[in-house]
């Protein structure tokens, strides 16, 4: 995928947020963008912060049997705590990773930020190794402000 089609995906995003009714229905919408978009994303869901723990929301893929991540686990309690993205290139080589396909080898995940405080996560499984790079963190990140607004809208 070129600079091109990843501003394209980004505006079909951008637009599918903006026609969204609710933070629930853009959190749909993000995720089926992404997930059509982008081939090597096999994975695709967003985690919402409630109290301590990360709660699945919208996700396409294999159901997760990790629908409720503590803040202190997995990679998506990293990013959470540390707030800032994180790129795993091989998922079997981080202590911290919290199995969800035997498939998966490498993960992104994108906090979603209202100022300081987070509201949750995009994350992101591939069945690729290393297939996360600044292109991908760039995307999410700016998919990631886009959810912001739409969850403190709603
Ligand atoms: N791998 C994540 C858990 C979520 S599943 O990938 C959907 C983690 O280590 O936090």
């Amino acid at each position: 995928m070129n600079a091109s089609e990843r501003d394209q995906l980004l505006t079909a995003v951008q637009s599918a947020i903006a026609a969204a009714p609710n933070g629930n229905a853009a959190m749909q919408q993000a995720v089926r963008l992404l997930k059509d978009g982008m081939p090597h994303y096999t994975w695709v869901g967003i985690y919402l912060l409630d109290g301590e723990e990360l709660v699945l929301g919208p996700f396409l893929g294999k159901p997760s049997p990790h629908t409720r991540i503590p803040l202190g686990r997995g990679i998506c309690g990293a990013a959470a705590t540390e707030k800032k993205t994180i790129i795993v290139d091989d998922v079997n080589a981080d202590p911290r990773y919290l199995a969800c396909s035997l498939e998966t080898k490498s993960e992104i995940v994108v906090p979603i930020m209202d100022g300081g405080t987070v509201l949750g996560e995009i994350d992101i499984d591939s069945d690729r190794a290393a297939a996360f790079g600044a292109a991908d963190r760039r995307l999410l990140e700016q998919v990631a402000g886009l959810l912001s607004e739409a969850l403190s809208e709603s």
